[in-house]
């Protein structure tokens, strides 16, 4: 059997749910590692990729790999921003606060990019993390994730609304599935209406985010404010601004050690502070140039394996 019709084979079975215990067609790898295909989604660490789409070199741009470019290096967590297009309220772009300072184009055309990686890459899960900066009606979302041809049924669909914490498939078992993509939308999402855009917060508690401090030192709870970590995975906001004229705008020349894996200030020693704190690794660290430091080490390690 080739590998193209395994993945559609499993697909299939996973779809009549003959796979979601054991890995019938025997999954290699998930991500990468053999490991993963055993581990709760809920129990994986992902280095993630803050403002993915914002590409380039300028302030208002956060990295300097393209989409497409990050995922092949490894990332497997996107967070991106939304906003309405001037002109147009219907159309979702990816913009950096407003769409006059960067406008990153339309939030079909990454989703499509996303949609096109999986395709190729049928052993990897990818999780997306949206923000919904202007409330647009979650309705909006939908209509721009179904017309993206075939996106949808890579989505994959919580059995109970908030799935709890323990109740996460293993990478394992997406994959058998077929189900590779997870979504959350940070504020606006209504599982009633779009089954598959998730409540980020409902999942989740992040630490603060827009850090100046290169120590990296606060792991508390920013968001949702007063909430609890039990029973939540949870997102550390791993990049860091310096401020220019009183704007924050990415420190790119300190990215070597923001995401160094080990070290004052990186992504292990924010990990570890907020380890002691919660007792469970963080789920999510966001990076701003992902391409720049360990990422991927420091991933691998605070998954426990070399
Ligand atoms: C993304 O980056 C890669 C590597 O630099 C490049 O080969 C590719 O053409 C880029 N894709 C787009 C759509 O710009
Ligand atoms: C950590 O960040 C929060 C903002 O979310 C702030 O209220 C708190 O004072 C900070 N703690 C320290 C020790 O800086
Ligand atoms: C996964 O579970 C192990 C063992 O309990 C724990 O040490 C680790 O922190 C967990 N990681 C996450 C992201 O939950």
């Amino acid at each position: 059997m080739t590998f193209a019709n395994q993945g559609w084979t499993r697909a299939l079975l996973g779809a009549l749910g003959f796979l979601s215990a054991t890995n019938v067609l025997g999954q290699d790898t998930c991500n990468g590692r053999s490991e993963y295909c055993t581990r709760s989604y809920s129990n994986i660490t992902f280095v993630g990729s803050h403002d993915s789409a914002f590409v380039g070199d300028l302030p208002t741009q956060n990295q300097n790999l393209n989409v497409t470019a990050q995922l092949d290096l490894g990332i497997r967590y996107l967070q991106a921003q939304t906003h309405k297009s001037i002109g147009d309220d219907s159309v979702l772009e990816l913009c950096h606060t407003s769409c006059l300072l960067e406008d990153a184009g339309p939030l079909s055309d990454f989703l499509g990019t996303v949609k096109s990686w999986l395709d190729g890459n049928p052993d990897e899960v990818v999780t997306l993390l949206l923000t919904n900066g202007d409330s647009v009606d979650i309705s909006v979302f939908g209509d721009t994730f179904s017309g993206v041809d075939g996106l949808v049924n890579y989505i994959y669909v919580p059995s109970s609304q908030p799935l709890a914490i323990g109740d996460w498939p293993t990478l394992g078992d997406l994959i058998s599935a077929g189900t590779r993509l997870i979504v959350f939308l940070d504020y606006g999402a209504n599982t009633d209406t779009v089954n598959y855009i998730n409540d980020e917060f409902s999942y989740y508690f992040e630490t603060p985010y827009d850090v100046t401090d290169s120590s990296f030192s606060n792991c508390s709870i920013d968001r949702p404010p007063g909430a609890s970590a039990e029973g939540r995975m949870y997102i550390v906001n791993h990049f860091l601004d310096v401020d220019i004229l009183g704007v924050d705008v990415p420190d790119r020349d300190a990215a070597g050690t923001t995401n160094a894996a080990t070290g004052d200030g990186s992504i292990g020693a924010q990990a570890d502070e907020c380890e002691a704190l919660y007792k469970v690794n963080p789920n999510v660290l966001l990076l701003d140039f992902v391409d720049q430091g360990d990422p991927l080490g420091a991933q691998t390690s605070l998954n426990g394996l070399s």
